[in-house]
Protein backbone atom coordinates (compact mmCIF):
# COMPACT_ATOMS: atom_id res chain seq x y z
CA UNK A 1 0.00 0.00 0.00
CA UNK A 2 1.56 3.46 -0.51
CA UNK A 3 0.21 6.27 1.47
CA UNK A 4 1.11 10.28 1.86
CA UNK A 5 3.66 12.01 3.52
CA UNK A 6 2.47 12.53 7.44
CA UNK A 7 -0.11 9.52 7.50
CA UNK A 8 0.49 6.52 10.32
CA UNK A 9 -1.40 3.98 8.19
CA UNK A 10 1.22 3.19 6.39
CA UNK A 11 3.88 0.54 4.36
CA UNK A 12 6.68 -1.13 7.43
CA UNK A 13 9.92 -2.37 6.95
CA UNK A 14 8.56 -5.70 7.16
CA UNK A 15 5.15 -5.61 4.95
CA UNK A 16 2.63 -3.24 4.35
CA UNK A 17 -1.07 -2.85 5.53
CA UNK A 18 -2.90 -5.83 4.39
CA UNK A 19 -6.49 -4.62 3.27
CA UNK A 20 -7.82 -8.27 3.26
CA UNK A 21 -6.89 -9.11 6.19
CA UNK A 22 -8.62 -5.23 7.35
CA UNK A 23 -11.54 -6.44 5.75
CA UNK A 24 -11.93 -9.97 7.55
CA UNK A 25 -10.42 -8.62 11.14
CA UNK A 26 -11.26 -4.41 11.65
CA UNK A 27 -13.69 -3.92 9.18
CA UNK A 28 -16.43 -5.81 11.03
CA UNK A 29 -16.00 -3.33 14.47
CA UNK A 30 -16.91 -0.49 12.02
CA UNK A 31 -20.36 -2.32 10.94
CA UNK A 32 -21.34 -2.30 14.44
CA UNK A 33 -21.65 1.73 15.01
CA UNK A 34 -22.38 2.52 11.24
CA UNK A 35 -25.73 2.57 11.73
CA UNK A 36 -26.36 5.51 14.16
CA UNK A 37 -24.54 7.66 11.65
CA UNK A 38 -26.13 7.11 9.10
CA UNK A 39 -29.46 7.15 10.63
CA UNK A 40 -30.68 10.72 8.84
CA UNK A 41 -29.88 9.78 5.10
CA UNK A 42 -32.93 9.02 2.93
CA UNK A 43 -33.62 7.78 -0.75
CA UNK A 44 -31.76 10.48 -2.67
CA UNK A 45 -29.28 11.71 0.07
CA UNK A 46 -25.64 11.52 -0.88
CA UNK A 47 -22.87 10.48 1.03
CA UNK A 48 -19.05 10.91 1.14
CA UNK A 49 -17.05 8.61 3.24
CA UNK A 50 -13.81 9.64 3.71
CA UNK A 51 -10.67 7.29 4.20
CA UNK A 52 -13.42 4.51 3.18
CA UNK A 53 -10.90 1.93 4.13
CA UNK A 54 -12.59 -1.42 2.38
CA UNK A 55 -15.98 0.49 1.98
CA UNK A 56 -17.88 -0.32 5.04
CA UNK A 57 -19.86 2.60 5.60
CA UNK A 58 -20.34 3.75 1.80
CA UNK A 59 -21.55 0.33 0.88
CA UNK A 60 -24.28 0.45 3.64
CA UNK A 61 -25.17 4.02 2.85
CA UNK A 62 -26.05 2.37 -0.63
CA UNK A 63 -29.12 0.17 -0.21
CA UNK A 64 -30.41 3.60 1.46
CA UNK A 65 -29.31 6.53 -0.57
CA UNK A 66 -30.49 4.24 -3.63
CA UNK A 67 -30.17 4.86 -7.06
CA UNK A 68 -31.42 8.35 -6.59
CA UNK A 69 -28.77 9.04 -4.32
CA UNK A 70 -24.78 8.33 -4.79
CA UNK A 71 -22.24 7.23 -2.42
CA UNK A 72 -18.81 8.27 -2.77
CA UNK A 73 -15.61 6.34 -0.96
CA UNK A 74 -12.57 8.25 -0.34
CA UNK A 75 -9.16 6.27 0.84
CA UNK A 76 -5.37 7.24 0.49
CA UNK A 77 -4.91 3.60 -0.19
CA UNK A 78 -5.08 1.66 -3.41
CA UNK A 79 -5.70 -1.45 -1.71
CA UNK A 80 -8.02 -0.86 0.62
CA UNK A 81 -10.14 1.14 -2.17
CA UNK A 82 -9.55 -1.85 -4.76
CA UNK A 83 -11.57 -4.60 -1.95
CA UNK A 84 -14.29 -1.90 -1.44
CA UNK A 85 -14.49 -1.90 -5.37
CA UNK A 86 -14.84 -5.33 -5.44
CA UNK A 87 -17.43 -5.41 -2.97
CA UNK A 88 -19.31 -2.87 -4.73
CA UNK A 89 -19.27 -4.75 -7.64
CA UNK A 90 -21.10 -8.01 -5.77
CA UNK A 91 -24.47 -5.20 -5.41
CA UNK A 92 -26.75 -5.02 -7.56
CA UNK A 93 -26.04 -3.62 -11.14
CA UNK A 94 -28.50 -0.56 -10.65
CA UNK A 95 -26.89 0.46 -6.94
CA UNK A 96 -23.90 -0.15 -8.45
CA UNK A 97 -23.62 2.45 -10.93
CA UNK A 98 -24.61 4.90 -7.65
CA UNK A 99 -21.03 3.84 -5.89
CA UNK A 100 -17.43 4.92 -6.85
CA UNK A 101 -14.35 4.51 -4.55
CA UNK A 102 -11.33 6.74 -5.24
CA UNK A 103 -7.64 7.22 -4.36
CA UNK A 104 -7.59 10.01 -2.33
CA UNK A 105 -5.71 11.85 0.24
CA UNK A 106 -8.32 13.12 2.32
CA UNK A 107 -5.97 16.21 3.43
CA UNK A 108 -6.37 16.98 -0.57
CA UNK A 109 -9.95 15.62 -1.52
CA UNK A 110 -11.25 17.03 -4.79
CA UNK A 111 -14.04 15.03 -5.94
CA UNK A 112 -16.07 17.57 -8.12
CA UNK A 113 -19.12 17.04 -6.69
CA UNK A 114 -21.11 18.09 -3.25
CA UNK A 115 -22.75 15.40 -0.99
CA UNK A 116 -24.93 15.85 2.01
CA UNK A 117 -23.30 13.61 4.86
CA UNK A 118 -19.78 13.49 5.14
CA UNK A 119 -18.65 10.55 7.36
CA UNK A 120 -15.13 9.54 8.42
CA UNK A 121 -15.31 6.28 10.36
CA UNK A 122 -13.23 3.96 12.68
CA UNK A 123 -10.55 6.70 13.93
CA UNK A 124 -9.04 7.59 10.49
CA UNK A 125 -8.45 10.38 10.59
CA UNK A 126 -6.12 9.73 13.62
CA UNK A 127 -3.66 8.68 11.32
CA UNK A 128 -2.91 12.38 9.86
CA UNK A 129 -0.33 12.84 12.16
CA UNK A 130 0.20 16.50 10.70
CA UNK A 131 -2.26 18.86 13.00
CA UNK A 132 -1.94 20.67 9.27
CA UNK A 133 -2.82 18.09 7.05
CA UNK A 134 -5.76 17.42 9.47
CA UNK A 135 -6.89 20.89 9.66
CA UNK A 136 -6.52 20.73 5.41
CA UNK A 137 -8.75 17.72 5.69
CA UNK A 138 -11.44 19.42 7.88
CA UNK A 139 -11.39 22.08 4.67
CA UNK A 140 -11.59 19.89 2.12
CA UNK A 141 -14.94 18.09 3.46
CA UNK A 142 -16.40 21.31 4.14
CA UNK A 143 -15.53 21.99 0.37
CA UNK A 144 -17.35 19.21 -0.42
CA UNK A 145 -20.66 19.54 1.40
CA UNK A 146 -24.13 21.65 0.61
CA UNK A 147 -25.35 23.98 3.29
CA UNK A 148 -26.40 22.87 5.69
CA UNK A 149 -24.48 18.86 5.18
CA UNK A 150 -23.17 17.11 7.92
CA UNK A 151 -19.73 15.70 8.72
CA UNK A 152 -19.43 13.09 11.57
CA UNK A 153 -16.20 11.56 12.06
CA UNK A 154 -14.49 9.61 15.13
CA UNK A 155 -11.49 9.70 17.23
CA UNK A 156 -9.52 7.53 19.40
CA UNK A 157 -8.90 9.76 22.21
CA UNK A 158 -6.01 11.38 24.05
CA UNK A 159 -6.80 9.30 26.75
CA UNK A 160 -7.17 6.48 24.53
CA UNK A 161 -3.41 6.53 22.91
CA UNK A 162 -2.03 7.92 25.97
CA UNK A 163 -3.02 4.94 28.64
CA UNK A 164 -1.83 2.10 26.59
CA UNK A 165 -5.20 0.98 25.24
CA UNK A 166 -3.45 -0.57 22.60
CA UNK A 167 -1.51 -3.20 23.60
CA UNK A 168 -4.02 -6.11 23.06
CA UNK A 169 -3.71 -9.87 22.34
CA UNK A 170 -6.43 -11.99 20.85
CA UNK A 171 -6.04 -15.81 20.55
CA UNK A 172 -9.16 -16.86 18.91
CA UNK A 173 -10.62 -16.64 15.82
CA UNK A 174 -9.40 -16.71 11.84
CA UNK A 175 -7.37 -13.68 12.60
CA UNK A 176 -5.04 -13.69 16.03
CA UNK A 177 -3.07 -10.44 17.05
CA UNK A 178 -0.37 -9.53 19.36
CA UNK A 179 -0.28 -5.62 19.34
CA UNK A 180 1.99 -3.74 21.39
CA UNK A 181 2.06 -0.05 22.12
CA UNK A 182 4.42 2.61 22.29
CA UNK A 183 3.22 6.47 23.69
CA UNK A 184 5.31 9.43 22.32
CA UNK A 185 4.06 12.47 24.80
CA UNK A 186 6.46 14.73 22.73
CA UNK A 187 4.66 13.88 19.90
CA UNK A 188 1.23 13.07 20.90
CA UNK A 189 1.69 9.75 18.70
CA UNK A 190 1.33 6.37 19.51
CA UNK A 191 2.86 3.79 17.85
CA UNK A 192 1.36 -0.10 17.41
CA UNK A 193 3.85 -2.78 16.60
CA UNK A 194 0.97 -5.34 15.33
CA UNK A 195 1.88 -8.80 14.77
CA UNK A 196 -1.04 -11.36 12.65
CA UNK A 197 -1.60 -14.61 11.90
CA UNK A 198 -4.40 -15.74 9.62
CA UNK A 199 -5.64 -18.62 8.56
CA UNK A 200 -6.62 -19.15 5.03
CA UNK A 201 -10.59 -19.84 4.54
CA UNK A 202 -9.34 -22.42 1.91
CA UNK A 203 -6.40 -24.42 2.75
CA UNK A 204 -6.39 -23.73 6.46
CA UNK A 205 -3.21 -22.36 6.34
CA UNK A 206 -1.53 -20.29 8.86
CA UNK A 207 0.38 -16.79 7.60
CA UNK A 208 2.24 -14.66 9.69
CA UNK A 209 2.66 -10.51 9.52
CA UNK A 210 3.28 -7.65 10.92
CA UNK A 211 2.37 -4.01 10.89
CA UNK A 212 3.25 -1.00 12.35
CA UNK A 213 0.02 2.04 12.95
CA UNK A 214 0.71 5.33 14.05
CA UNK A 215 -1.97 7.58 15.68
CA UNK A 216 -1.71 11.10 16.54
CA UNK A 217 -3.82 12.15 19.46
CA UNK A 218 -6.09 15.73 18.86
CA UNK A 219 -7.79 17.15 22.01
CA UNK A 220 -11.52 17.97 21.54
CA UNK A 221 -10.26 22.09 22.16
CA UNK A 222 -8.19 21.84 19.03
CA UNK A 223 -10.50 19.88 16.68
CA UNK A 224 -13.72 22.19 17.87
CA UNK A 225 -11.64 24.91 17.01
CA UNK A 226 -10.34 23.89 13.99
CA UNK A 227 -13.31 22.47 12.91
CA UNK A 228 -14.92 25.93 13.25
CA UNK A 229 -11.83 27.38 11.28
CA UNK A 230 -12.62 25.64 8.48
CA UNK A 231 -16.24 26.60 8.62
CA UNK A 232 -18.43 24.04 10.39
CA UNK A 233 -21.24 25.37 12.72
CA UNK A 234 -23.01 23.48 15.50
CA UNK A 235 -19.94 21.35 16.42
CA UNK A 236 -21.00 18.69 18.99
CA UNK A 237 -18.86 15.94 20.57
CA UNK A 238 -19.47 12.85 22.39
CA UNK A 239 -17.87 10.58 24.17
CA UNK A 240 -17.77 6.76 23.37
CA UNK A 241 -21.00 6.95 20.75
CA UNK A 242 -22.75 7.71 24.04
CA UNK A 243 -25.42 11.01 23.74
CA UNK A 244 -23.33 13.22 25.93
CA UNK A 245 -19.97 15.00 26.13
CA UNK A 246 -17.39 13.00 26.61
CA UNK A 247 -15.55 12.41 30.21
CA UNK A 248 -11.88 12.64 30.99
CA UNK A 249 -11.70 8.80 30.22
CA UNK A 250 -13.36 8.39 27.29
CA UNK A 251 -11.79 6.28 24.59
CA UNK A 252 -13.67 7.53 21.53
CA UNK A 253 -14.45 10.90 20.41
CA UNK A 254 -17.39 11.06 18.25
CA UNK A 255 -17.58 14.62 16.46
CA UNK A 256 -20.61 16.18 14.38
CA UNK A 257 -20.87 19.52 12.67
CA UNK A 258 -22.78 20.91 10.08
CA UNK A 259 -21.60 23.14 7.08
CA UNK A 260 -22.58 26.83 7.74
C1 LIG B 1 -8.83 2.16 10.57
S1 LIG B 1 -9.07 2.31 8.85
C2 LIG B 1 -10.82 2.71 8.77
C3 LIG B 1 -11.44 2.40 7.44
C4 LIG B 1 -12.95 2.57 7.35
N1 LIG B 1 -13.36 3.93 7.60
C5 LIG B 1 -13.70 1.62 8.28
O1 LIG B 1 -14.52 2.04 9.07
O2 LIG B 1 -13.46 0.40 8.18
C6 LIG B 1 -8.27 3.82 8.48
C7 LIG B 1 -8.28 4.17 7.01
O3 LIG B 1 -7.79 5.51 6.84
C8 LIG B 1 -7.09 5.57 5.63
N2 LIG B 1 -6.25 6.79 5.62
C9 LIG B 1 -5.18 7.07 6.40
N3 LIG B 1 -4.71 8.29 6.12
C10 LIG B 1 -5.49 8.80 5.14
C11 LIG B 1 -5.51 10.03 4.42
N4 LIG B 1 -4.60 10.98 4.65
N5 LIG B 1 -6.46 10.21 3.48
C12 LIG B 1 -7.38 9.25 3.22
N6 LIG B 1 -7.42 8.06 3.86
C13 LIG B 1 -6.49 7.84 4.81
C14 LIG B 1 -6.31 4.26 5.61
O4 LIG B 1 -5.83 3.92 4.33
C15 LIG B 1 -7.38 3.29 6.15
O5 LIG B 1 -8.13 2.72 5.12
Amino acid sequence: MSAGFGTGFHATPTGTVDASAYERFTGRWSRLFIPAVLADIAPGSRVLDVSTGTGEAALMALPIVGVSGFVVGADISADMVSIARTKASAASTAEERAVTFEVQDAAQLSLGRTFDLAVSLFDSLNYILDPAALRSAFRRVYAHLVTGGVFAFDLNSLYALSHDLFSQTNFHGPVQHIWTAHWDRELRRCRVDMEFTVKDRETGELRHFTETHVQRAYTVPEITQWLGEAGFVKVECFGNYGTRPPGPKSDRLLFVCERG
